[in-house]
């Protein structure tokens, strides 16, 4: 049941936040952000539609879904790093700054500094002919203007507080010499070198073994935690951003279909495919790890169905579904679910 206390506090918290009544707004506010695939001689391709989140002071929030549901998409879009071929329409506000319409200079200024990430994939994510303790180094003297000696010992501070044996002779290894919960520690500290407002965090413990995933998030939530900084956690892993999230946005097919406190999301689900994804998992205080997708498989970008998105797979789909699109409506106790009949919030817990 430890799970369930942590969800109250978590719940008290969140409610307790300041929202839109007067006190501080939020610190990111993703709003209508739709993601296109630009091809060549054809039509663009949606493959994020029109989803909107925000992001308060020190809050976590989950971006769960099944793999290819326009997670990384989102939150490239976010970041401002969307390859080429890919196009963002909507506005994502930093502080009430649209950072879709800045410069690409404007944008590198705010990220690192105000926004930064972490990756499931650090061996890429860092170079790997520099030593890791000069590329976080670096940051801190590009964005803080410090010395090369002031840095190092910055940085050297910064491997001891990701938890990196002996940081100053660690200091001088590449990244192939460190494991890779080293390297995604190292990664960690980087991210949180320059005390950013946000911190977005895309499957961060993907790669790791179980063990080593428990840590990295007590590390991400306890340094997040120090600077007050947002998280917003992507990841597949329902167990994973329960033991977690304050709130949980759950995607499909590019679209955000159920968004709410994690702890009424988990305990009375309103979306179909919410309750089809947790039936799923025999149980939250011994999370299988990764989503058991329900029966069927999400439709590609370019198959998206008419209707609602997910009723070639709902087991409460009626005809309306298959036509009428459901928007994501504001539903009770701070939540939203887009569903023409979504399930009875006051139905039994699940079991
Ligand atoms: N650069 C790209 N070019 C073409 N298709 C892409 C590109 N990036 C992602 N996609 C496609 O967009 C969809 C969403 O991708 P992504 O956001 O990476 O999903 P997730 O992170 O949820 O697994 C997937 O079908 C993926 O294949
Ligand atoms: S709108 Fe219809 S098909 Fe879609 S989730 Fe709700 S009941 Fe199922
Ligand atoms: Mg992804």
């Amino acid at each position: 049941m430890a799970d369930h206390e942590n969800g109250d506090a978590r719940a008290a918290r969140s409610a307790s936040r300041p929202r839109d009544d007067g006190g501080p707004g939020p610190v990111l506010e993703v709003e209508e952000l739709s993601v296109e695939l630009l091809r060549p001689g054809a039509a663009a391709q949606l493959v994020v539609e029109q989803v909107s989140f925000t992001l308060h002071e020190g809050e976590t929030l989950a971006l769960i879904g099944e793999s290819g549901s326009g997670k990384s998409l989102t939150a490239m879009a976010v970041l401002g790093l969307l390859p080429e071929n890919v196009r963002a329409h909507g506005s994502v506000r930093y502080r009430g700054t649209d950072l879709l319409t800045l410069s690409d200079d404007a944008l590198r200024a705010r990220r690192g500094k105000h926004l930064a990430t972490v990756f499931q994939d650090s061996l890429s994510a860092l170079n790997p002919t520099l030593t890791v303790g000069f590329q976080i180094a670096e940051v801190l003297r590009v964005h803080r203007g410090l010395s090369r000696r002031a840095a190092r010992a910055a940085a050297v501070d910064l491997l001891g507080r990701v938890r990196i044996p002996d940081p100053a002779r660690r200091y001088g290894d590449h990244p192939h010499q460190f494991s890779g919960g080293m390297r995604q520690r190292a990664m960690i500290a980087m991210a949180v070198a320059l005390g950013p407002d946000v911190l977005i965090a895309d499957e961060p413990t993907t790669a790791l073994d179980v063990t080593v995933q428990a840590q990295i998030m007590e590390l991400l939530e306890e340094l997040c935690a120090e600077h007050r900084s947002a998280l917003l956690l992507i990841t597949h892993d329902l167990g994973l951003a329960a033991g977690t999230a304050d709130r949980v946005a759950l995607m499909y097919a590019g679209r955000i279909v159920e968004q709410a406190p994690a702890v009424r999301l988990y305990e009375r689900p309103a979306h179909p495919y919410t309750r089809g994804l947790l039936n799923a998992v025999p149980s939250l205080d011994a999370p299988v790890g990764g989503l058991v997708p329900v029966p069927g498989t999400p439709p590609a970008p370019g198959a998206f169905p008419d209707g609602c998105v997910f009723h070639p797979r709902c087991p409460s789909a009626r005809d309306r579904c298959a036509t009428q699109r459901p928007a994501l409506e504001p539903g009770a106790d701070g939540r939203t679910a887009a569903c023409h009949y979504p399930l009875d919030p006051q139905e039994a817990p699940r079991a």
